[in-house]
């Protein structure tokens, strides 16, 4: 009989999630964010980037960011979100954070070794287009068709992604995307902007190949909790949402629902306009 139960026996009974996007940090906010993402190895096992780590996606923005999480003590993923491409250097702003040991995705996956379990995130930023009943379509003009087919190619590499790590047996899998995969998490947003906020095409990737939790940012004005239609469950955690420097997500390993824990209050909190 194991009498120590299966935390203490080295094999966690829950993996734990930090996550924030929308931090938009710009060269003047050097060590905003640094003294609680400095209690991360006491209260989490990953922390995930959901996008617009940068005001404007320029590279010496992302050299704040990185020294915000290089060296914490847990693994950083992150996705890059459409501030971080402003600048049109997207590819620098992505070398810097590497650089810096955070592992960039961009229909991409990793696998992380959690305790005795293996964590998969499937990454990319995702795209516009908006909700079932009220999306785009890939018809008519070339910018129209081109404009939708950057959003189903987004899916399609989340799709690939998250099915890359089917045959990894991880404990947990989580998409990870900037843009908004269900209309739930907008809410508190203007209607008229939710085509611009995500695309129902990433949640029908996330229900195709099976996610434990999906995670994104962008929707500055939204609402935290959501969950797509076959049933995963949706976080937005956009900082002025979240209002805290990090969310914290316990997903038991032994299928009973999610549970969120109290965090650490960010010091200044990012008000910013444009998602
Ligand atoms: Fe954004
Ligand atoms: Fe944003």
């Amino acid at each position: 009989m194991n009498l120590l139960g299966p935390e203490r026996a080295g094999r966690q009974a829950a993996v734990r999630v930090a996550a924030v996007g929308d931090i938009h940090l710009g060269e003047d906010c050097a060590g905003l964010l640094r003294p609680a993402f400095e209690t991360l190895p006491d209260c989490a096992d990953l922390l995930l980037l959901a996008g617009d780590l940068t005001r404007h996606g320029y590279a010496a923005e992302a050299q704040v960011v990185a020294g915000e999480v290089a060296s914490l003590g847990v693994p950083v993923v992150a996705v890059l979100g459409n501030h971080d491409h402003h600048a049109d250097e997207p590819d620098e702003v992505t070398r810097v954070l590497r650089d810096a040991g955070v592992q960039v995705l961009e229909g991409e996956s990793t696998v992380l070794p959690v305790a005795g379990h293996k964590v998969g995130v499937a990454g990319t930023k995702g795209f516009c287009g908006g909700f079932v009943g009220r999306s785009a379509g890939e018809f008519g003009e070339p910018e129209m068709k081109a404009f939708v087919r950057t959003t189903r190619r987004s899916a399609e590499r989340l799709a690939r992604a998250l099915a890359e790590l089917a045959g990894h047996g991880c404990a947990v899998r989580i998409a990870l995307t900037h843009f908004s995969p269900v209309p739930d998490t907008l809410a508190g947003e203007p209607l008229e902007i939710y085509p611009f906020l995500g695309s129902y095409l990433l949640a029908e990737a996330i229900d195709a190949q099976g996610a434990d939790l999906a995670v994104h940012g962008h929707a500055h004005l939204g609402t935290e909790h959501g969950m797509t239609a076959g049933g995963v469950r949706v976080r937005n955690v956009a900082q002025p949402v979240i209002d805290h420097a990090f969310a914290l997500y316990r997903l038991p390993l032994d299928g009973h629902r999610e549970t969120t824990a109290p965090t650490t209050p960010v010091t200044a909190p990012a008000r910013y306009g444009t998602r």
